[in-house]
Parts: C-alpha cells; structure tokens; sequence
C-alpha cells in the first residue's frame, strides 16, 4: 500500500495536492466558496461575532494558521485553545460565537469534551475531521470533513495541510456572510487556493535538496525554528513534526521574542530553520535571522526572495514559488515537513512508527 514509497509519511507528503483538491473542489462554484452539499445554512455564518479554535497537536497549529488568517483578514477575534485546558477552562462564549473542533481522527478525547462543553454556549460548533462518522463530527452542529483519505504515518501531514485549505474555504465564506469580503475579492482568494495544489507540486520537486540539508542536522541535539507571523503559526508545526520523528529537540520562537532569551542557547552550527514569507515583516525577520547568524548559528531560510545571496544571512537559501504571502504557509510546510522526514531516515528511524506516540489519543 505504500505505492513504491519507502515510507507512508513520505507517501503522503505526496499525496497533499490530490487531498486539498478533493477537499475543495466540491465546495467551490462559480468561484465562490459553497457548502450546500454540507448541509451547513448561510444562516450558520450571519452574525458570528468571534471564533474559538479547539483541537490537539497537529490539528491545533492548522488551528493557529486559521487563527492569524482570519484575523488579518476578517479582523474578528478568533481564539486557538488547546482542547485539554479548554475543557478545564470557564469559556467566555455566546450564542454568536463560532466554535471550529479541527481532528483528523474525530475521536480525540480531549478535542471531543471540548466540543460537549462548547455546545452548552453556543449551537454554533463545527468540526474539521477526516474521519467519516467520527465522535468529533457526530457531536459538532455540522462536520466540513476533510478528504486526506487514510493517514497512516503518525506524524501528521497531508491531514494538516487539508485542514488549513479548508479553514481557508471556512474563512472566505464568513468574509463574505460578515460582509468582510467583497465577492471580487472573495473570487481572488479562491483562485489562489485552487492553485496552491501546484504551488506545493512544485515544492516537492525540490526533496533532493531538502535530503542533501538534513545532513548537518542528523547529529544536533538542538533546532530553533523561527518566524513572524503567519510563517510564526507554521513553525510550531514544523518544530513539532521534527521532534515527534527525529527526537531532536526543536523549539519554535517567533523571530522577535528570541533576543527575550533563547538566543542565549544558540551557538556554533546550531541549526535554525527560519520562515520569512510575509512582506511586511520581512525586513523585520531578516534582521533576527542576521543576529542568529552572527552567533554561529547554521540557517536554513525558506522565503520567496529571488534575491538572497547573501551568506550573511543564511546557510542554505530555499526558494518558494512566488504566490500571495497568505498562501506561502502550504509550501513552505512542505519543506518543514520533508525536513522532517529526511532528518528521520538520514538517523536510521523509522518516520512512520515513532517512540511512544499512537495515531489517535483516545485516553486524557
Ligand atoms: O486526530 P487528531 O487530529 O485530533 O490528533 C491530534 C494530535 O494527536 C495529532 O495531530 C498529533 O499531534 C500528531 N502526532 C501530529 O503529527
């Protein structure tokens, strides 16, 4: 079932274009985002006034993305919490609050209490899950399920970036319920997911060079990973695949809170990924990137800069294709991803079974 894949997370890293098509093809017409065939009313997004975020792991940072995205964007408050002090916490929730349960399983237990409390505040709850019929989708007001298709390794990929396409669709939606989004613009922003598929084709294209990088990883016992903003969200997930499957400690910091303390921890050929995607914080992450460097940090930076020669700056430069800095998050996750993966087999695991760790946590 492997496909001629050596391994299934490799398999799936493949496999995201064809999962964010499927995922929202269907609920796209006339280039505007359409959830009819899901049952949910326009009547779901009238009036939302605020959006909490519930879920664990992996699902929580496609959380995160949303989060960033819709605020940015739709300039209403949206909070990420994670589902197992969500469920300890008193919320602060109404009737108009929206609260989105994102779980590849749909059986987390910690993401599953959380929705039965957020139910008691507010009818408006609904989940991102994978799996057909799941606890999470049949407790939710209504399920916008995930096409990833099966995902076998532990590690979490091709279930993330569908999450974060379809909390893309989720947010255009509301743009234009809010009257937040113009349907010009809401067209736009369709048109760009539509291609983010080939965007991410075009990232995977570049796995022999992301193997060749891992190799000055393999032996680090420590990784900073860092960003601002929106690329800030993503490198949690990157940090977090990196640990989960290589056992290399890895901590993600946005870029402007290192100076606050870590970089006490950075010395020579310590490995720092860094994610400079968003424009109007470029110049900004840079300059963090710079003092880094200066300390004999080894910087792997992932930007849309044609022009990055400088070695002052970075080690080794990865160049993503040129797309709207919204949309920079699902190529540049791809990196982080086979970043992951190479580092992985390059120590002579095993990515798709790591230590101690169970596809779903059905147990507090
Ligand atoms: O099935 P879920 O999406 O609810 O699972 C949540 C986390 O347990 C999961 O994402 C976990 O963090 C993965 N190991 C990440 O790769």
């Amino acid at each position: 079932q492997k496909d001629g894949y050596p391994h299934y997370m490799i398999k799936e890293i493949h496999e995201q274009p064809q999962a964010i098509l499927r995922t929202i093809t269907p609920r796209i017409k006339n280039g505007l985002p359409f959830f009819e065939d899901d049952q949910i009313p326009d009547s779901f997004f009238e009036g939302v006034t605020d959006i909490t975020i519930i879920a664990c792991g992996t699902a929580m940072y496609a959380g995160m993305v949303g989060k960033t995205m819709i605020q940015n964007r739709l300039q209403i408050p949206v909070t990420v919490t994670i589902a197992s002090e969500f469920r300890y916490e008193m919320p602060i929730l109404s009737k108009n609050s929206m609260v989105i349960a994102v779980s590849q399983s749909g059986e987390t237990i910690d993401t599953l209490e959380a929705l039965r409390l957020a139910s008691k505040y507010t009818d408006r709850t609904i989940s991102l899950v994978n799996v057909k019929g799941s606890s999470i989708a049949r407790e939710s007001h209504y399920a916008l399920y995930t096409h990833a298709g099966p995902e076998i390794a532990v590690a979490s990929t091709k279930a993330y970036t569908v999450q974060c396409a379809t909390m893309y669709l989720l947010a255009c939606k509301l743009g234009l319920s809010l009257g937040k989004m113009s349907e010009a613009d809401a067209k736009e922003f369709i048109k760009t997911l539509e291609s983010v598929p080939d965007y991410i084709e075009a990232v995977i294209a570049k796995a022999s060079d992301v193997e060749q990088l891992t190799r000055q990883m393999i032996n680090s016992e420590h990784t900073f990973f860092i960003g601002r903003g929106l690329d800030y969200t993503l490198t949690m997930e990157g940090a977090l695949k990196l640990k989960e499957i290589s056992y290399i400690h890895a901590e993600s910091y946005a870029a402007g809170e290192l100076k606050h303390g870590t970089i006490a921890l950075i010395a020579e050929g310590v490995p720092v990924i860094a994610v400079a995607t968003q424009k109007h914080v470029y110049s900004k992450t840079i300059s963090n990137i710079r003092e880094v460097k200066a300390r004999g940090a080894y910087v792997i930076l992932l930007s849309m800069d044609e022009k990055i020669t400088d070695d002052s700056i970075c080690d080794v430069h990865i160049s993503l294709p040129q797309v709207p800095d919204e949309f920079a998050i699902f190529e540049a996750v791809v990196i982080l991803q086979l970043i992951a993966y190479y580092t992985s087999v390059g120590k002579g695991l095993n990515p798709d079974q790591p230590r101690n760790l169970a596809k779903s946590v059905t147990v507090e």
